[in-house]
Parts: structure tokens; sequence; C-alpha cells
């Protein structure tokens, strides 16, 4: 009898799993701590697995357990994810640790993991399968351009997310749902790859409508890309006996609450002409491009708190990478090397 395109694409992960520091293998016996599956999982949203694995060690050997998690200050963990960016998944990874510290683990199910700070649906199906072995549609990114691919859905992924959910359904039907979210995702991202998909490789290729309709990779349709808005401000420079003054950024708002250099508000529209500056970075986040201009000052600005951070200290203050590109194009305009990571 044919194998069904479920079993085949799980036989297909049993035998080619990545190999990835939170996961136990296909077929394990024990299922992976569920601290892990959670930490890895808010990790992973938007930021690459080869990013997110060396990462995601650091945040473990300085927290083993949600508790230690729970147990740190806020800043502390914003500092251990700088570099990361989306830093409200920082404010919420600290949130919902304090939150599972206080009820003596994690729920076991998806409306009880959903219910915890900064749990989403994608996030609460993931850990109830991948962690607790529970019934799940897990869908990401990842899965939604497989499923659309397999049954052509061929609108673009925004307007067509209820159909593509009831959809990917079938694939998780009868079968241990941690390892087919898992199966899906590698699937999606070393195979069914968004612009340049492997057919040739792919284990559901022989029941695939986009492959059957010759060109998979056209689906889902890409939607037109947004011209982002321009924004432009001044970052100081202000020295020390071999430290540098650091603020801390506001609690709402772009890099709320992470360390920065100190500077001026970042104003709507291009720079103007070249100014005086030392050194120029761009630097584009989700919803705007930023220039940043980088000074040097000779003091703080007044009425401005901050700290004197040792410049061989830098890499420990946490600073987003807007602010070490910021450095670097300074010591890189005065020909000096530079101490950052
Ligand atoms: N992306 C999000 N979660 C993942 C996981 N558990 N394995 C691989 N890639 C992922």
């Amino acid at each position: 009898m044919r194998k069904s395109p479920r079993q085949q694409l799980l036989e297909h992960y049993r035998a080619h799993a990545r190999d990835l520091p939170w996961r136990t293998p296909p077929g394990a016996k024990a299922a992976p701590d569920p601290y892990h599956v959670w930490l890895s999982e808010v990790m992973l949203q938007q930021t690459t697995v080869a990013t997110v694995a060396p990462r995601f060690d650091a945040f473990l050997a300085r927290w083993p357990t949600v508790e230690a998690m729970a147990a740190a200050p806020l800043e502390e963990v914003l500092g251990q994810w700088a570099g990361l960016g989306y830093y409200a998944r920082a404010r919420n990874l600290h949130a919902c640790a304090v939150a599972v510290a206080g009820r003596g683990g994690f729920p076991d199910s998806e409306a009880g993991l959903r219910a915890l700070p900064g749990i989403g649906d994608y996030t609460a199906a993931a850990v109830a399968a991948i962690a607790f072995g529970r019934e799940a549609v897990v869908v990401d990114t990842n899965v939604e351009r497989v499923v659309a691919r397999y049954f052509a859905i061929r609108r673009p992924v925004k307007d067509a997310r209820a159909e593509i959910r009831e959809r990917a359904a079938f694939f998780y039907e009868g079968v241990d749902a941690g390892a087919m979210a898992q199966a899906l995702m590698d699937l999606g991202a070393t195979i069914c790859r968004p612009r340049t998909p492997d057919c040739a490789a792919c284990p559901l290729a022989d029941t695939c409508a986009a492959h059957a309709g010759g060109d998979p990779a056209s689906i889902p349709p890409r939607p037109p890309r947004k011209a982002r808005p321009e924004r432009h401000g001044t970052a100081f420079v202000i020295e020390r006996d071999g430290a540098i003054f650091l603020v801390r950024r506001p609690e709402k708002g772009v890099l709320g609450g992470m360390a920065a250099l100190p500077g001026s508000a970042w104003r709507d529209g291009a720079p103007p002409a070249p100014a005086a500056a030392a050194a120029a970075i761009r630097h584009v986040f989700t919803h705007f491009a930023l220039t940043l201009a980088v000074e040097s000052r000779p003091e703080p600005p007044r009425d401005v708190e901050g700290w004197w951070q040792p410049r061989d200290r830098l890499a420990q203050a946490g600073l987003p990478t807007l602010y070490v590109k910021a450095l670097a194009a300074f010591d890189a305009a005065r020909g000096a090397p530079s101490l950052l990571p």
C-alpha cells in the first residue's frame, strides 16, 4: 500500500531532522524540556535558526531554568537579548518566565499556555505539541508556505490565513503533532524554500499541487514591497577615562528599555545634506530606515541619566545592533581599533 503523505514526510524527518540544540531527536523517548522549547520558539520568531542556535546556548548557560530567568532583573534579560532584535520579545520572555515560575511550571495545554504573557497562538501550539505531545495545528511562515504550495493556494498568505490553517490540519491528523510541526518547518527551511524549492529532494513532491503545476516558487504570491519611510537622527559618543556614556532608552517604543548612546530624537525624513559628523550609519528596522550621524561630544547632556561603561566591557552592556554599528563606524572613522565584538 502506498504510504500517506504524512507518513512520507515523517519518515523523511526521522532520517533528515536538523540537529538543533533545543530538540530531542525524532523518536526519542524523553520529551524535550518545555523551558527549552518555549525559549527556542520565542527566539525563532523573526530570527533564523543559524542566528538563534548559539544565542540559545548562551541563554541556557546563564539561566539553566525558567526560575533562574524569572529571578533575573529585566535589564539583564534585555542585555542578553541584544542583537536579536524585536525587543518586545525579550520583555515578554521575562514576563512569561515570572508567570511560569510563579505558578510552579509551564501549563501543559495549548489554552493554558496561551494565557501566559507574550504567548500567542503559534507559540502555544508549538510548545503544547513539541514539549507536551498534545494535539495541535502548528502553523508558522514555513508551514504556511508548504501548505499553500501543497494545495496550490494562490492567494497572498495574508488573505488566505484561514484556508491555510484549515488545510494544514490535514498534515496533523492522527500523528505526533510535535514531530509533524518540526518536519514541516524543516521541509520549509531546507527544501520547500521561498525562492528556490528543491522538489527533487521533497518527500511530498508526488502529491504536491504546486509541483504538478510546474512553478512552485510562484506560490504563495509575494506581496509588493512597500517603501520604508526614512528617519534620521544623531548619536553622541562621550568618552572619559576609557569609558563611554550610555543611557537606557524609554520603556515604550523602538528598542524599548535597551542600552543606547545618548542622542537627538529621530525625525521623519531623509537626513539633511552631509553633516560634519564623524561617521554615519544606516539601519533598517521593520517599519522605517534610520540614518544615524555619530558625533563626539565632550560632556553628557545635562539632565540625562546614564552610566559610564568601560570600553573593555562594552560587550556586557547589551547594546543593540544599531549602536554597535554606530560605535564601530565612529571608531573606524578615527582609525581606532574597535573593541566591539
Ligand atoms: N522554527 C520555529 N520553530 C522551529 C523548530 N522547533 N525547529 C526548527 N525551526 C523552527
